[in-house]
């Protein structure tokens, strides 16, 4: 078949890895890819919010698959054009429809939709500037720590936490009345804050049914264990040893089905991957936030534990029958190690010579680029997160001392990660 896959990071790069490897992809185009995915494919250079140029490239190629990997042209509803052009119709979209995409690409829209269908989730008030008086008057009276987020996306960035009432009034000034994440936070979701520890589930939904891929856990903070700024994610581990069948049973009863059965009684077209983002809270799930796509970096620990063909379950959702198919994981652990510029989240040099690069790590490891690009017959840092080092093992622990053996040889001059992805869990 002929696929076409968007995006070019290093989640899009272990996409690509996966489907290369199905039996029914050929060709698989990237766009617009990185030099990692270009070892999958081939890459194409398309702008992702440019929707003719990305048909008038499906139909010149005659792609039959599009999947697609970041969130952006999804909220922007790259699905609905495809669906609104007779001449797009008969391509697989893995993606949500516009109203789909809502759950990631509105908090507020998220919130009221768990409200509606009885989704475990933290209590919450919304505001805008009409309500702002009100909201600080709320804040004021709020418990410690407040979360606050800003409603649209951010880039990542729209959520922060405050330790003291003095600092929520003046972020939820900024949010409001200065529009510090522009029109993303003229509304604000104040939350109560949720104490347990993180997980990601991942399903991918035919709109009526769903498969549950393997989970996995995501290290946000720059610093070891867990301290400093947020980040796009340091590293990831599969499986999450917390995640027991029981745990995952009440994720699948209280937040997966009712999830799934929401959308489709409220007519939402969804084909594509939803991402839970939740949180234990002494044994109980609760959703923290949806995302209408697969994470970065727990991609890169999903996709190397998924023994399923990537292409059927994509077929078989585009075809509704999902409730045909049964998903294997492998039964090691999978660890990647995120390697990040020098000053990064902050300020970083890019172009640096990655070194070490090769296409064979040995069997139990595999190196997906992030923010590289080729120049002059090199590849260079062309980013923050720079590229992963994902290792199987028999522990998390021994996945772990394998992707640190790998960066001992792959280099570029500044490169930080953190030594201690995994730890609550060795
Ligand atoms: N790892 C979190 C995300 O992809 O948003």
């Amino acid at each position: 078949m002929r696929i076409l896959l968007l995006g070019s990071g290093g989640r899009e790069h272990a996409l690509a890895w996966k489907l290369s490897q199905s039996v029914w992809t050929n060709p698989l185009f990237i766009a617009p890819g990185n030099p990692g995915t270009a070892q999958c494919g081939t890459n194409v250079n398309l702008d992702l919010s440019d929707f003719d140029a990305i048909a008038k490239f499906c139909i010149y190629e005659q792609i039959e698959i599009v999947v697609v990997g970041p969130e952006e042209p999804l909220v922007n509803g790259l699905y609905d054009y495809f669906k609104s052009k007779e001449e797009l119709q008969s391509i697989h979209f893995i993606g949500p429809s516009k109203e789909g995409a809502k759950l990631e690409g509105s908090k507020s829209y998220a919130k009221a939709f768990m409200k509606r269908h009885n989704i475990p989730t933290a209590s919450y008030r919304e505001f805008t500037v009409e309500t702002y008086e009100e909201g600080v008057q709320y804040l004021k009276n709020h418990p410690l720590p407040i979360v606050m987020k800003a409603d649209g996306l951010a880039a990542g960035k729209g959520v922060v936490i405050c330790q003291s009432h003095v600092e929520a009034i003046a972020e939820f000034e900024l949010m409001i009345q200065r529009a510090k994440f522009g029109d993303a936070s003229r509304k604000v979701v104040v939350e109560a804050f949720l104490t347990g520890i993180e997980l990601s589930v991942f399903a991918l939904t035919d709109g009526k049914n769903y498969v549950i891929l393997p989970e996995a856990k995501d290290y946000k903070r720059i610093g070891e264990a867990d301290t400093g700024l947020m980040t796009g994610g340091m590293g990831a581990v599969s499986p999450v040893p917390f995640a027991t069948p029981g745990f995952m049973h009440k994720v699948e009863e209280r937040i997966i089905k009712p999830t799934v059965d929401g959308l489709f009684k409220e007519g939402i077209e969804y084909t594509g991957f939803i991402f839970f983002g939740l949180i234990n809270v002494n044994g109980e799930p609760l959703v923290i936030e949806y995302n209408c796509r697969m994470g970065d970096p727990e991609t890169e620990v999903v996709m190397p534990r998924l023994e399923n063909d990537l292409i059927g379950l994509c077929v078989a959702a585009s075809q509704k029958e999902l409730h045909l198919v049964k998903v294997q994981a492998d039964k090691r652990a999978a660890v990647t190690i995120v390697a990040v510029s020098k000053g990064y989240p902050g300020s970083y040099e890019k172009g640096f010579e990655i070194t070490g690069l090769t296409d064979n790590y040995g069997k139990q490891s595999m190196v997906f680029q992030a923010g590289t690009k080729q120049k002059d017959g090199q590849i260079v840092s062309n980013g923050g997160r720079v590229f992963c080092v994902t290792s199987y093992g028999s522990t998390i622990e021994e996945a772990v001392d394998t992707s640190q053996d790998v960066l001992q040889y792959v280099h570029f001059n500044g490169m930080y990660f953190r030594t201690d992805i995994g730890y609550e869990f060795k």
